[in-house]
Formats: structure tokens, sequence, C-alpha cells
């Protein structure tokens, strides 16, 4: 799988997450920007994407389809049944797309297909956009290893990519998808604190984004358990032990895994139109 991408690719909406995923593909080399094409509504992302990756653009997205291998389903979600119903005359068995909107199973997008069409479908996460993305993929029913092959390549220019199998989303979902906000959460709560307890807004916020920066880098490159990082942090009778004493007495730990379980709920009511 180290072979430049010799097909040809379109990605159907030219947002924020398709230009996470091209600027990681040609920075990674693995397709060169005349093997990729992005349509859009807006004439000016078809412009910017001209201007900044020499990726050429068309507001039409059967004719993008008809001489493109993979099709990168890269729209929002509610407007994605509508574009397959659009695609449906070109689509057929050769192409293989993938598609990252947020809960649309691939079961309808194959209904909407109307062939034996090969889908994989992905939960990416906003880091993706700076290259540090954590993304899942499953495969729909005619999808091959070779199709989750080059998903797993497409995806993993933007980050970090997992297989799962399809009834496992929701719970990526409520993990990693949603998992940005948790941590941004917690730096909120560490820059009201930082005010309280005297420091400037620039000062903690440049010591929060480092700290949360420099503990998933630390995890990463040790490869220890979150669990022993912590514990190796936390002497006896010290500072770090009195703020995790009060975490918790204060069920902390629960309510977080309360919190997912939640938006495990509502990935699942969300993917039945609820
Ligand atoms: N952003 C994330 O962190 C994230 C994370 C996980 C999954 N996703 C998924 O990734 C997908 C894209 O998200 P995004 O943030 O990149 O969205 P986005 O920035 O809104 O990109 C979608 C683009 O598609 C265009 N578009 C709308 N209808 C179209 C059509 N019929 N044909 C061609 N283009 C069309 C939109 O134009 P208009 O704006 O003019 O409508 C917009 O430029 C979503 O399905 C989302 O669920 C995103």
């Amino acid at each position: 799988m180290s072979a430049a991408w010799s097909g040809r690719m379109v990605f159907i909406g030219a947002g924020n997450m398709a230009e996470a995923i091209i600027k990681g593909l040609l920075q990674a080399g693995w397709a060169a920007a005349d093997r990729i094409r992005v349509t859009d509504v807006d004439a000016a992302r078809l412009a910017h994407f001209a201007e900044a990756y020499q990726v050429g653009g068309l507001t039409d997205n059967v004719e993008a389809v008809s001489d493109a291998e993979l099709v990168v389903l890269a729209v929002k979600p509610q407007g994605l049944l509508d574009v397959m119903r659009q695609l449906q005359p070109a689509l057929t068995a050769q192409h293989l797309v993938l598609s990252i909107a947020a809960g649309i199973p691939t079961g309808a997008i194959e209904d909407a297909a109307g062939c034996s069409l090969r889908v994989v479908r992905a939960m990416p996460n906003t880091p993706a956009l700076v290259g540090r993305g954590a993304a899942a993929i499953c495969p729909g029913r005619w999808a091959t290893a070779a199709d989750l092959d080059v998903a797993e390549r497409v995806l993993g220019a933007a980050g970090v990519v997992v297989r799962v199998a399809e009834s496992q989303l929701d719970a990526v979902t409520a993990i990693s998808g949603s998992g940005p906000a948790y941590v941004f959460y917690l730096m909120e709560a560490m820059q009201a604190a930082a005010a309280e307890l005297g420091l400037d807004a620039d000062t903690a916020l440049r010591l929060i984004v480092a700290t949360v920066g420099g503990s998933a880098a630390l995890a990463e490159q040790r490869g220890e358990a979150p669990a022993v990082l912590r514990q190796r942090v936390t002497s006896k009778g010290g500072t770090t032990a009195a703020a995790l004493a009060v975490l918790e007495e204060q069920g902390v730990r629960d309510r977080w895994v309360e919190a997912m379980r939640a938006a495990h709920r509502r990935a699942g009511e969300l993917a039945r139109g609820e």
C-alpha cells in the first residue's frame, strides 16, 4: 500500500473535512493534485481549492462521479441522501464510496444507490483539520478488504484510523467523534480556575494548551496506560492528590462516563432519524 494512488477521486462537498483530507493526501504524496477533483455548490470554495492545492473543481456532481473510481461524500449529513439520489444514475458497482457524514448508515447509502455499491463509512473528528484526527471506518455490505485499505489510506492522511464493525460506530462517535469537545470543556474549567487563582488569560491559555497537548504526546510516546501516567504524577499528600481527591469525591469520573453514554444514545437516535 505504499504506491501512490493511480485512480481518480472526487470529493462531493469542498468543505473543511475535504480540505483537511486533501491537504494530507498531497503532503503525504499518496495522490497527485491532478488525480483529485472536488465539487461544491459554492464557486468560491472551488476557486480556493484550485488556488491553494491546484485541485480542479466542478459544480456538476454527476459529471464529477462519472470519471472517478473513488467518491468521497463530504457534504453535511442532512444533504447526503439528496446527493445520493442525484448521483444514483451515475453510480455503479465499479465505484467505491467513502462517506464521512455523521450518522448515516451504510444501508441508507446502499439503498439510495440502487446497485451493489461498495460503501465504506467513516467517523472522523475535528483534529483532522490539523492532521491529528482520530477516525474509525467500517465496511458496508459490498465493500471489500481492498476498499477498506483505500479508505484507511485516504483518512490516514489526516490522522489515526481504526477499523470497527458498523454496530460500534455510535460508540466511536461518543468517544472520539464528540471527544474533542470534552477536552475543550476541561480546558474551559482550567481557564476558569486559572482566572480565579490570578493568572492572566493569555498566560493561562498557553499553559493549558501545552499541558493538554503535552499529556497526550506523553501517553502516545510512552505507550503507557493513562492510569499509570496519572499515578506517576500523583505523590501521596501532594497537590495533584488533593485535586484528584475532590474529583473522586464528587463522582466526576462517573459523570464523564454518563455523558458519553448520553452521546452514544443520541448517536443511535440520530441514525434512526429521531
Ligand atoms: N467537521 C468535522 O469535524 C466533522 C467530524 C466528523 C464528521 N464530519 C462530517 O464530515 C462532513 C463534512 O463536514 P464539514 O465540516 O467539512 O462540512 P462543510 O464545511 O459544511 O462542507 C460541506 C460542503 O459541501 C457543500 N455542499 C452542500 N451541498 C452540496 C451538494 N449538493 N453538492 C456539492 N457540495 C455541496 C457545502 O456548501 P454550502 O456550505 O454552501 O452548503 C460545503 O461547502 C459532514 O457530513 C460531517 O458530518 C465532520
